[in-house]
Formats: C-alpha cells, structure tokens, sequence
C-alpha cells in the first residue's frame, strides 16, 4: 500500500473575512507543503472548509438582524473565492452546514455513544434568559473579567487579557440578548470524558508512543506544540461538554437531545472528516483509505490557539471512536501581528485577503508578492510581524534583484549569445553544480520539516549562488574575444539548469511565477510528480533543460516598488501606510478627557459666566505665551490676560466674541493684572480656540 498524506487546514468560521494572520498560520504552510508532496508525485489529499456553527456566528446574526445562513453564504463564498485567487490549492473545501456533514458529525456522536464508557449525561446550573427563555452560550453572556477587570469579557474568555473563563466567573453577569442579569437554571448535556484518555495522550505527545509502537518522531514537533499539550496534561484532563442549548447547529441524535446541538469544537474538526468524504465522491475514491488506512501521515495545519483542540481533544475523539489514524504532526504556527499591533477588524488594524487583492489590483504579481513577504516572515515558532517595508524589502531585494535578476540574465544572455539554444557541455553535471544541487536538497528538507521560512531563503541562496556564479565567470568579458568559449557554453548551460531547478522548486512558494519561468525556459507546465523526476534525472547526470533546445523570450518576472521611474507601486504601499496612520490619528483624537465628578447645580451657579468682545490685544512684554486683552463686557471694561499668543496674533482679535469668567478672583501675572478669564477649548494637539457667541450678538450678558 502506498504511503497517503491527509493534510487538513484550520475551518474557519464562516462568520467574517480573514486577514493575512490566518493565511500566514494555517493556509499558507499547507498550501506550500501540498504543493510540494504533489510535485513528488505523492499521494495527497488536503481538505478543508467553513466551520457554520458555533454562538458566535448567531450572535452576529443576532446583532445585525439577519439569519445565520445569510453570514454563513456570505463569508463561505467569500473566504472560498479568496483562497482560490491567492492560489490556496485546497483539493475540497467543505461547510459545516452541509448535510453530509451534519450526518457524518451526528453518526460520530451517536457511535461514541453507543459504544458506552466515552460519555456521561451532567447536569448542572447554566445561566438563563427568561425574557427571552432561552439558555445562554458563554458568548451569550459578558461580564468583569475577574482576572483583569475589563467589563465587556465574554462567558468563554476575555479578549482583553486572553484568560479562558467559564460564564460563572464573570463579575455582573449580563445577557447579551435582553442586557439583564441571567438567572441559573438546570440543563442537562453530554459530556466526553477527556480524562479518562490522559495516560496514552501523555505517553503519545510526549514519546510518540501508540500502544508501545512508534508513532511519530516526537522530536519532530514542534517545541511550542508539544509544549503547550504538556502544560495543559499537567493540569489534568476534565471531562468536556460537547452539546449545548442553542438552535444553531447539529441536532444531539439521541433521546433528550431535543432544543439542543453539538458543541462548535465537537463537530468542526470532524469537518476535516467530511470534507475527504465530499471529496471522495466526486472523485471516485476511497475516503477510508486515507483516514483509517496504516500509512497515511495525517498533518494538520493551524494556529497556536487550536493546538490543544487538535493534539489532545480530536485525537481523543477519534482514537474512542477507534480505527482512525492520529496526526503525525500537528506544525502549528504562532500569530502574526501587523505593523507592530494585533489585528484587529473593529480598529482597522491590519488588512483582510480580499482587501489586500482588492487594493493590490494594479501591484504585478500581487499574489506572489504577498505569499513570499508572509513566507519569509512566517510566525513558525514565534510570533511575527508584519510590516509593509519588509514586504518591499523582500519583493524588491530578494524576488525581484535576486530571482528576477538571475533569471533574466541567464534569459537574456542564451538568447543574445546562440540565439535562445542552450549550449552544448562536456562537463558532467553533477560537477558544476554540486553546489546548488546540494542548495535544492536543503530547500526539501527544509520543507519536509515544515521549516518554510527557511526554505524560502534557501530557495533565494539558489538563485545567488546563481548570480555569483554568474558573475565570477562573467561571459560577457570572455564573449568578445571569443564568442565560442566552452567556459561560457558551460556556464550558460549550468545557469539554465538552475533556472530549470528554480521553476520546480519555487512553485510552492510563489506558484503564480513558476509557469512563468517555465515559460521563459519553454518548458512545459509542471505536472503532479515532475519535482520528483527532476532530482532523479540530476542525481543521474541528466539535464532539466537539454542543449539544443530552444528557451523562451526575456519577460520580466517582478516590477520593483522602489523605482524611480514609476512610483505606481510604492503609490500602493504609501495608501496601506496612510490607512493606519488614519487609525492611530483617529483613536488618538478619540482619547478624550474623563469627565469630572458631578456637581450640583449651585456649585455651577456660582460662577458668573458673560458674553463680551475683544476690544484690544496686545504682547505681554518677555512672556512668549501670554497677550494682553481688552474685553468690553457691555457697561465695562476689563482687563484680561490670557496664554494664547502661541495661536493668536494681537492684531486678529478685536472684534473676537468671548465668555469670560467675571466672577474670578484678580490674579497678577507678569505684572499685569487680570481680571477674568477666557474661556477656550483646546483639542488633542492642545491647540486652543475661542468658544462664544455670534458677532455683534451683545456683550455682558448671562452665559446659563
Ligand atoms: O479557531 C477557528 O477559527 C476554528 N473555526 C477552527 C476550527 S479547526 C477544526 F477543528 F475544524
Ligand atoms: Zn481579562
């Protein structure tokens, strides 16, 4: 039986757009991983799709007054559409809503159930909503954080300081329904009995152990993931619930489950079961064979914070259920920030896939350009950052002066100097090209071990060990003299080979210019397996590209941002920068004063506010803020002095209306005597401005 590999991305809620964090967790890795085992010619399936259910889909609906299969349509399709123009070569992309599903997820309970020992029925007081009579999700439910005192945490967890919570530890609880305080009330649910699973799961996680075989490699996983599982071991397994009141989602198959459906996190990653079984059937094939055959490498792809969903719980439902596979690996990734801050929809902090395409319609190669900056800055095991000058710094330097320059080079000088046929070479292969051969493997490896940051820069030391190589025979100083030197056929013939190497190993990085440069080599488009083909034909001396055969026309692969010539695209990068600069500009004007403790209405009576006009101005001599005012007040004068000569000159102000305060204590300042003060209103740049009537409208009356 041949080795099967089931990789599975993430589902992600269907109940908003995803930004470039999700893509660089668990999308982007998978996509690169899958297109590679493809190239080997491997027998691959990867899976994924929307996860539908869950409070927190209704609660939207809820919230913007529509029902939750109009969010779900809207982000399936959307997040769907997306994926597919970023070039994300999932094999099925499935919903949670669809029948298949719900049957495949209801069948799963229903076995474990059955089967005796996995559940148990509990009952127990949750918080209720008797305006509306409903039972409350967590997400239903908001309260104090006890942990850090934010008071609009969730029932589940606070967004402000990430602590899990469980409804009854919120301060004030309130509904988020009818905005009252719940009341508890008894419900029943089932619940799996993750404890009972602890011993094999630590034995497993922890030596890779399964029923005293070998497994996996568990020095293969990574630090932070097997981390994370132990430390949640360590603090001993629980029981979970695994239904919930709720009307969205799959019915609870069995007596007593009437008004209630399946946790979110119970069926979602049988979602990764559903999809192959989608799949299957419209490809004729044998969805168990990758899911309970012997050899299959069953990799999931996800974010650090469904590591314990995928490590512990799905394995513990599927090993109760019996005869499924475990996951080999689970190379989860850590966050990605933006510009320094977390992404965050509700700030405008940070940047969807679709807006990205949407506002990179016009950047070349917009879809590679944002699959390499993330690559080469892959949260693989720490959090990263993502910042719009990297991007250009690795568009510019690395695709476009390292790769794009190599390439076009090696393009430009077969077709100048034998007219576009590649030379014929008397030194063998592996010789001249011991080197990058030796680069190429480090690439593979690097992917294998789902290091793809790594490999990305592997993938640019092929194609500087290229330039360099390039340069240090640098034909064109040879070519005039002699026009037919074997040292330059050889190094033309070794640097189309590289490009050859370059055009298969790129293509699960940046898959929208590797039929590019097959193009430029006049190759044909890769095929499942050629990847494969090549390291063989190389380890037996053969060519990727042979002499006598003729390559393509010169076509440039990447327009740089920085270009003197053209600032199009640093236009585009300017725009995404001004956007935030928008953001930080908007919330810091928001960042207002809290208001002061009340007063009573006396305490403001006391002070006699009155309209009055500015009659005269004058600098106060040696003080730089302060001028001199003349304010008649109707039936007299006073004499003011106020500190406004930063925004205003002496001569624009008689005729300016003002309130004073009349009221006020004479105080000396500078020597003059000021009788009053001026009432202004500063904004957040503590710029000041006049508040006041109308022109002409009278002075000394009452300000009430
Ligand atoms: O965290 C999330 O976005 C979940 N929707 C991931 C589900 S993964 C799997 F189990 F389906
Ligand atoms: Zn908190």
């Amino acid at each position: 039986m041949s080795k099967k590999y089931l990789i599975t991305s993430a589902l992600p809620y269907a109940n908003g757009a995803l930004h470039l964090g999700h893509l660089a967790g668990a999308y982007l890795p998978a996509d690169i991983y899958v297109r590679y085992l493809r190239l080997l010619g491997k027998d691959v399936v990867w899976v994924c799709g929307s996860d539908e259910h869950g409070a927190a889909i209704t609660l939207r609906a809820k919230k913007e007054g529509i029902s939750p299969q109009e969010i779900i349509d809207k982000y399936h399709f959307l997040n769907k559409d997306t994926f597919e123009k970023l070039g994300i070569s999932f094999d099925y992309y499935h919903r949670t809503s669809a029948q298949l599903h719900h049957e495949t997820a209801q069948e799963f309970f229903l076995k474990l159930h059955e089967k005796g020992g996995q559940f148990e029925e509990r009952t127990s007081e949750q918080y209720y909503d008797e305006e509306f009579n409903q039972f409350l999700a967590d997400r239903y439910i908001i309260g104090t954080c006890p942990k850090c005192g934010y008071e609009e945490a969730y029932g589940d967890q606070c967004e402000n300081c990430g602590s899990d919570l469980s409804p009854t530890e919120l301060i004030n609880p309130r509904s988020t329904l009818s905005g009252k305080t719940p009341i508890l009330r008894q419900t029943t649910h089932w619940y799996f009995k993750l404890d009972q699973h602890e011993a094999w799961l630590r034995e497993w996680i922890e030596n890779g152990k399964m029923d005293g075989n070998e497994h996996h490699n568990p020095k293969e996983w990574k630090n932070h993931v097997t981390g994370q599982c132990l430390s949640w071991l360590d603090g001993g397994l629980n029981a979970r619930a695994i239904t919930r009141d709720l009307d969205w989602g799959i019915p609870v198959p069995v007596e007593g489950g009437e008004g209630k459906v399946l946790y979110v996190w119970f069926d979602a990653p049988i979602g990764y079961i559903s999809s192959t079984r989608q799949w299957a059937k419209e490809n004729g094939k044998d969805w168990e064979a990758y899911w309970k055959g012997d050899d299959t490498q069953l990799i999931h792809f996800i974010g650090k914070d469904n590591i314990v969903f995928h490590c512990i719980i799905f394995p513990a439902m599927l090993k109760a259920y019996g005869d499924y596979v475990l996951p080999k690996n689970v190379p989860a990734n850590q966050f990605l920030n933006f510009e320094g801050q977390k992404f965050s929809k509700s700030r405008g902090w940070g940047i969807e896939q679709h807006e990205y395409l949407e506002s990179f319609k016009d950047f070349p190669n917009k879809e590679d350009a944002l699959r390499y900056a993330l690559i080469r800055n892959m949260p693989e095991n720490r959090d990263a950052d993502f910042k719009w000058d990297e991007f250009v710094d690795f568009h510019d330097k690395e695709l476009a002066d390292n790769l794009g320059n190599f390439v076009n080079r090696v393009i430009v000088l077969t077709n100048k100097y034998y007219e576009g046929v590649v030379p014929e070479t008397t030194q063998p292969l592996a010789e001249g090209l011991a080197e990058a051969i030796s680069i190429a493997e480090k690439i593979t490896s690097e992917i294998e071990h789902f290091s793809f940051r790594p490999a990305a820069q592997a993938l640019m030391e092929l194609s500087s060990w290229g330039n360099t190589y390039l340069q240090e025979v640098s034909p064109w100083k040879l070519f005039k003299a002699e026009p037919d030197s074997p040292v330059i056929k050889e190094c033309m013939f070794n640097c189309l080979q590289i490009v050859g190497l370059l055009s298969l190993l790129s293509a699960p990085f940046i898959p929208f210019t590797a039929p590019k440069l097959r193009k430029l080599l006049n190759l044909d488009e890769l095929q499942n397996g050629d990847l494969q083909k090549a390291l063989d034909a190389i380890k037996s001396g053969q060519a990727l590209v042979s002499s006598g055969h003729k390559i393509g026309a010169p076509e440039l692969l990447f327009a740089k941002v920085i270009d003197r010539k053209d600032d199009s695209r640093l236009q585009i990068i300017n725009a995404q920068k001004e956007k935030l600069e928008a953001v930080l500009a908007g919330e810091k004007k928001a960042e207002r004063e809290p208001i002061k403790p009340t007063i009573e209405f006396d305490d403001f009576t006391k002070i006699d506010l009155r309209t009055g006009t500015i009659t005269a101005a004058e600098k106060v001599p040696k003080a730089k803020k302060l001028l001199k005012l003349t304010v008649d007040l109707g039936n007299e004068e006073r004499t003011v002095v106020s500190g406004i000569a930063e925004f205003y000159k002496p001569e624009d102000l008689p005729g300016q209306t003002v309130v004073l305060v009349a009221n006020l204590a004479p105080r000396k300042l500078r020597g003059v005597e000021s009788q009053g003060m001026i009432l202004m209103a500063e904004n957040e740049e503590g710029k000041l401005t006049f508040v006041g009537t109308k022109e002409g409208w009278g002075n000394g009356f009452v300000v009430r």
